[in-house]
């Protein structure tokens, strides 16, 4: 059994002797400066990182990590050129075709978070096919986040529940963080407890930014293409040495830690 300290105004107990993490989300960045250092163009390294995806993908599997979140495509990665945006929905159409067969084979169930509707029409029908294909699988859950913004994900939650409060299915007054979690992607899904950045960059860029609240944070040098099963392991140590505190004393958490 593990040890849990309760949030003073929630239900919910969180874990404070976990040293896997049940949810790990990566912001997979430094494709193109991996491409660029090899004289090559930005999307052999993007080509290169779905390789990194597929090996992380695997040590989740193997380790029985729950959860793995990963930041494909930013609501602002609009603004590159164009032939780089397009390339770019090239490669997630292909690797929707590809890759989902052997998700599927793997038990993976495969979900795709943010704005769908800015994607060319095969793009959103591939979504759908991939999605509803490995449905019912029960292992690793495989969240990619496309056309997906962290305010975006606030604002279409806050605009749901004002939907229902003009309805008169909820009285405006009563908004709670609960009912804003209930309406965010991932709202049935714990919180990730491990953030990872590759590419050297300590920013949020806008990545899941209301389910980051308390989660752990890495950041590494290392190039998403280069990221290895060794870099995601140093990550996965660095987590486990972290004592999880949550508003309390680390004296707090050291007792239930040892109860
Ligand atoms: C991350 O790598 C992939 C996407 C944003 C699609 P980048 O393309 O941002 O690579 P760098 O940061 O330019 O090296
Ligand atoms: C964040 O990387 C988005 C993804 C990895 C998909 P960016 O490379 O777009 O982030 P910024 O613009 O450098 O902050
Ligand atoms: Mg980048």
């Amino acid at each position: 059994m593990s040890n849990t300290v309760s949030h003073d105004n929630e239900a919910s107990a969180i874990d404070v002797s976990r040293e896997l993490p049940r949810h790990v989300a990566i912001i997979m960045d430094g494709n193109g400066r991996w491409a660029k250092a090899q004289r090559k163009p930005r999307i052999i390294g993007h080509r290169r990182g779905v390789e990194t995806v597929r090996e992380v993908v695997k040590a989740c599997r193997e380790l029985e990590i729950e959860v793995l979140t990963l930041f494909a495509f930013s609501s602002e990665n609009w603004r590159r050129p164009a032939k780089e945006v397009s390339l770019l929905m090239d490669l997630f159409f292909i690797a929707l075709d590809r890759e989902v067969k052997k998700l599927h084979r793997n038990n993976i169930k495969l979900r795709v978070i943010g704005d769908h509707s800015a994607f060319p029409e095969r793009i959103q029908n591939r979504i759908l096919k991939a999605e509803a294909l490995t449905a019912d699988n029960d292992g690793l859950l495989l969240n990619v986040a496309a056309n997906y913004g962290g305010k975006w994900d606030i604002l279409q939650a806050v605009q749901k529940l004002m939907a229902k409060a003009v309805a008169g299915e909820i009285p405006a007054s009563t908004i709670t963080n609960e009912m804003i979690e209930a309406e965010l992607s991932m709202s049935e899904l714990p919180d990730p407890d491990l953030f990872i950045r590759t590419g050297g960059e300590q920013r949020i860029s806008n990545f899941l930014i209301w389910q980051l609240a308390y989660t752990e944070l890495y950041f590494t040098d290392t190039l998403w293409p280069a990221f290895d099963r060794n870099a995601f392991d140093k990550a996965l140590a660095s987590f486990a040495g972290r004592q999880r505190r949550f508003g309390h004393t680390g004296d707090q958490i050291e007792k239930l830690r040892n109860a």
